[in-house]
């Protein structure tokens, strides 16, 4: 076992740091003459182009992926997103129709409520398509096509380079499903270019390492911490609020900064520590004016932001920063993830708790 951890401690560490090598192999071969090569779906983009809808479901971590996807989905192919956890939709008995596209999006392929959903799909006559790390897995075995995101084996039951993977995996199925569409091209290359680079800005988000155990150091007596996202980052809070509870076993909750006045603000004073996501995007003005709003109320604020947008975010100098490399809009969830993948390992660490095996939790949970 140390053997495959190689020169860290453990697999959590080790795949968090792997990024740019997993994001690497999800695109190799994937990205030919400024478009999107994805064998798994080239028989059945046409007919996901005419479908009424696309059906995310998935669970924990996968989800949040698919959340990541909706806006650029959205957006790339002018086809209406739905959301679903898989034991909700089975709990509601929702409705799937045979006009739909459901995207099962699952690391290991076994997640037993994701392979009920996918029977439920089925049954209701939707075309399946699946999200998985895992040939030969049951989901994509049953799916009737999809992708596999090839970011390697993860052991460690938080999924970190699974996440960054499925989202990259969804972004090129976005520009696949999408590349009909003349009006959207100028967008298409920059994502595409974009998704180029992105394995160097990873790299360079990886150096905050040290930074970010020293931020674990700070909040290891916390009771919670809340992680506030909105648009494309929507998911970064959910996804890190998870990681945070799953392995440093601190309350944690990802929300929404749109609805913060509508209930959380509540909770604000200055011992509980909260982190604002305000990297560059169409929501970065909406963000700082909730900054300011925490502000006032004398909240104690972690900020991530663009590189450079220190006193953007905080002009009085009173909030701690993190400061992350920009890619394009669509792609910075992938960025913005990773510091807090790592503030959730170096507080398990400095917490004294099970990295790899963290209490009551199964990496795949194939029982309903
Ligand atoms: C991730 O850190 C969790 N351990 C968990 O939420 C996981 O993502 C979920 O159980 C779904 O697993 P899957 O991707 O293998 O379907």
């Amino acid at each position: 076992e140390q053997i495959k951890k190689g020169s860290y401690d453990h697999f959590m560490q080790k795949e968090i740091h792997e990024q740019p090598h997993s994001l690497t192999t999800t695109m190799r071969g994937r990205l030919k003459d400024g478009g999107v090569l994805l064998g798994g779906l080239k028989e059945h983009l046409k007919t996901i182009r005419r479908c009424r809808r696309v059906v995310f479901i998935g669970c924990g971590t996968s989800y949040n992926a698919a959340l990541a996807a909706r806006p650029f989905v959205e957006e790339l192919t002018g086809i209406p997103v739905t959301m679903e956890v898989a034991s909700d939709l089975l709990d509601r008995q929702g409705p799937i129709y045979r006009e739909d596209t459901a995207v099962f999006v699952s690391q290991s392929g076994e997640t037993a409520d994701t392979l009920h959903a996918l029977d439920y799909a089925l049954e209701n006559g939707a075309l399946c398509v699946g999200i998985t790390n895992t040939v030969g897995s049951t989901l994509s075995r049953k799916t009737h096509c999809g992708v596999h995101i090839n970011a390697g084996c993860e052991i460690g039951v938080a999924s970190t380079k699974a996440y960054t993977s499925q989202i990259v995996a969804m972004a090129m199925m976005a520009l696949a499903i999408g590349s009909d569409q003349i009006s959207t091209q100028a967008r298409r290359n920059a994502i595409i270019s974009g998704l180029t680079s992105l394995p160097n800005s990873v790299s360079e988000v990886l150096k905050l390492d040290a930074e970010m155990k020293e931020l674990a150091s700070s909040l290891i007596d916390s009771e919670s911490l809340l992680v506030f996202g909105r648009g494309y980052n929507y998911a970064t809070a959910l996804e890190g609020a998870l990681k945070v509870k799953e392995v440093a076993l601190m309350h944690s909750e990802g929300m929404l900064a749109g609805e913060m006045k509508h209930g959380p603000l509540a909770l604000v004073d200055e011992n509980l520590p909260i982190i604002v996501i305000a990297t560059r995007d169409a929501c970065f003005s909406k963000q700082q004016s909730v900054i300011q709003q925490l502000l006032s109320r004398k909240g104690r604020l972690i900020v991530m932001c663009s590189k450079g947008d220190a006193s953007a975010v905080c002009p009085t100098g009173s909030c701690r920063v993190i400061e992350v490399p920009g890619v394009a809009d669509c792609l910075q969830p992938v960025i913005n993830i990773i510091p807090l993948q790592l503030l959730a390992y170096h507080l398990t660490v400095l917490r004294g708790f099970d990295v790899d095996q963290p209490r009551n939790l199964a990496k795949s949970v194939t029982t309903q």
